[in-house]
Formats: C-alpha cells, sequence, structure tokens
C-alpha cells in the first residue's frame, strides 16, 4: 500500500488523512473541530487556535502510526489561512517527511475545495465553480489542476463571513452559517428589503460588507422575536447577490458542468437557488458531500495524490507558509 499523510490546519479544524495513492480510496480520516471553543468569542481567535492545533495535530498523528511505513509523501496545507494556524500543520508535516524520509508537497487549500469534489473519485475538468466559505468567494474557471483562473471574487468580506457576523451580531454563536440557515427557516424572506449589493455595477465581483452594515442596523432594532425574519432576509439577499452576478456571467460564458464548493456550500438555500438558476443551461451540478464540505483533510490529501504523480515536491528548507490566497 502506497499513502500520502495530509494534514489541513488553516484555520479552526485540525485534520489528518491517510490516501492510497493508487486506488485514491481513504484508509484514514480525523478532523477534530475547534468550533465550541470559538463560539463563546463569535469567531475563530488566531491564537487559541494555533494552541489547540499544537494539541489536536499530534494526537491524531499517533492513530496514523500503523500505516508510518505506507506513507510515501506528505501533503500540508501551507496557503491560504491564518499564519499562525498554518505553521502547526507545516511544522508537522516536516518534521514528519524528515523523519520517514519521504517528500513534502505544500497545498493550496482553495485548490482543497475544488478536489473536494472528487474524493476516492477521477476529477472531471473543465469545471465552473463557485467557492463559498469563511475566507473566500471566488468563481474560478479550473481546465485542470495548474490552470485555475479566477473570474470575480470578493472585494471585502466573504459569503460565509458574513453569516458569521450576523450571528455574532445576534449573539448565536459561531460558525453562524448553519445557525443563520436554521433561524432563517422559520422567518419570513421578505420582511426586511435589503439592497443586493452591487447590483447596479457591471463588474461581475461579489461584497458582503455593506449588506452586513444594513443588517447590523436592522438587528439593533429588531426585537428578539424579529430576528428570525432579519436572518431569513438577509440569507435571501445574501444569496441573491450570488445569483445576480453568475446570471451575469453566464450569460459571457454558459456553464456546461458547475460546482459549489466550501464550507459555506452546504447551505441549503443556496443549493436550491443554483438549482434553479442553471436549469435552462443543461449544465450538471456538482457538490461535495456535505461532511467534505467544510474543511477536511480529505481534500488536502487528494489534491497530494495529483501533486505525487506530477512530482510537484518543495524542498523541506524552501516549504513555507503564504497567509494570502495566491489564486
Ligand atoms: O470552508 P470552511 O470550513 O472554512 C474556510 O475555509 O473558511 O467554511 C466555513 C464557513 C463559515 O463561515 C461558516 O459559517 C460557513 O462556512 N457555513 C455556512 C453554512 N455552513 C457553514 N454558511 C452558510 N450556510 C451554511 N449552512
Ligand atoms: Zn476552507
Amino acid at each position: 500500500m502506497e499513502l500520502i499523510l495530509s494534514i489541513e490546519s488553516s484555520c479552526d479544524d485540525s485534520a489528518l488523512a491517510l490516501t492510497d495513492i493508487t486506488t485514491k480510496k481513504l484508509v484514514f480520516h480525523k478532523k477534530i473541530s475547534q468550533e465550541l471553543e470559538h463560539s463563546v468569542y463569535g469567531g475563530v481567535v488566531p491564537e487559541l487556535a494555533a494552541r489547540l492545533h499544537a494539541e489536536a495535530l499530534p494526537k491524531i498523528l499517533e492513530e496514523c502510526e500503523l500505516y508510518f511505513k505506507d506513507i510515501k509523501a506528505v501533503a500540508v496545507t501551507s496557503t491560504p489561512g491564518l499564519a499562525v494556524t498554518l505553521v502547526e500543520g507545516v511544522t508537522m508535516a516536516k518534521a514528519v517527511a524528515l523523519a520517514l524520509d519521504v517528500p513534502i508537497i505544500g497545498v493550496n487549500h482553495l485548490v482543497g475545495h475544488i478536489y473536494s469534489l472528487f474524493i476516492e473519485q477521477e476529477a472531471q475538468f473543465p469545471l465552473t465553480v463557485l467557492l463559498v466559505s469563511g475566507g473566500h468567494t471566488q468563481v474560478m474557471e479550473v481546465q485542470s489542476l495548474q490552470e485555475i483562473k479566477t473570474v470575480a471574487k470578493s472585494m471585502d468580506d466573504s459569503f460565509g463571513e458574513s453569516f458569521d457576523k450576523v450571528a455574532k451580531m445576534m449573539g448565536l454563536g459561531y460558525p453562524g452559517g448553519p445557525l443563520i440557515q436554521e433561524l432563517a427557516k422559520g422567518g419570513d424572506r421578505k420582511k426586511y428589503n435589503f439592497t443586493i449589493p452591487l447590483s447596479q455595477s457591471k463588474e461581475i465581483a461579489f461584497s458582503y460588507s455593506g449588506l452586513k452594515n444594513a443588517v447590523r442596523l436592522a438587528v439593533e432594532k429588531a426585537e428578539k422575536e424579529e430576528y428570525k425574519d432579519v436572518a431569513a432576509s438577509f440569507e435571501h439577499i445574501a444569496v441573491a447577490h450570488l445569483i445576480q452576478k453568475l446570471k451575469k456571467y453566464f450569460k459571457e460564458i454558459p456553464p456546461s458542468a458547475f460546482a459549489i464548493v466550501g464550507g459555506a456550500s452546504a447551505n441549503l438555500y443556496l443549493r436550491q437557488e443554483i438549482e434553479k438558476l442553471l436549469k435552462p443551461f443543461d449544465a450538471t451540478i456538482l457538490l461535495s458531500e456535505l461532511k467534505y464540505c467544510s474543511d477536511n483533510a480529505a481534500m488536502i490529501g487528494r489534491v497530494g495524490i495529483e501533486m505525487y504523480k506530477l512530482g510537484m515536491f518543495s524542498s523541506l528548507a524552501d516549504l513555507d507558509i503564504t497567509p494570502k490566497s495566491a489564486l
């Protein structure tokens, strides 16, 4: 058996996976989430996250000991993410690679989200991808692992982050996405008439900070019983913004295969509206399994296989973290 050990620590999930290089089957996957620890702060506290990674990663690694002899390479998220948490994963990856005398592969987390669609499967391209996570909102045209072009991105906050911030305003906890989605179920989507961001602009780009501020004013005025309507109206406009810009983009470049990835791709209202949008185009929709939408090491291992086959290794001395996105 020839395995890749993969490590993810770009934000608040400590995760390790072992993937068979030949069959792409996952042999081991474990993730320890820190959501509970960050929940009281309404968002991720980087130093706390780093300390929790330093505890969790070696603990999970111990569980992989039986497979050490089969590991042929170590793949680790090296960009983008929080500097202090990326360093935890990369440092451990270097130590393991050195000890086992195997090569190291630095993986881009965003490429990982794209490959979350293809866990234990062959990849299929070309593909238009909407990535919606806590750190990113972007549309990418993907031809192959090495040909990924970003065609639209957020100018400020990301889609997932806006859910986190609205949840924080309402004192709901973290992460906000699932909490707002749940609260919005019982609410009236039309009750608050928030403006769709950038609707007058021809540019295909995203912006969530204006909407967040409008929601803040509404939350300040609302009674607690009205929060569900604020949540529903916010979710409606946050999704409408994505749909409006995608519609514009599809007029220029009609999709043939379209995917939504990233933690916020779990949003059911978004999935439903994207399906409606794609109906007239005879396009296939690809979605990751729910357990692979949010950050995980299986997706990093899946990219690791591709990079391993192409010999895309880094030297231990050169592999560094890059907190800002390169895509
Ligand atoms: O991909 P991910 O696990 O981490 C990053 O790479 O950022 O995404 C986490 C983000 C958080 O902002 C979380 O609130 C959001 O995804 N999220 C959602 C939902 N589930 C998670 N946003 C909206 N609706 C959801 N159901
Ligand atoms: Zn992510």
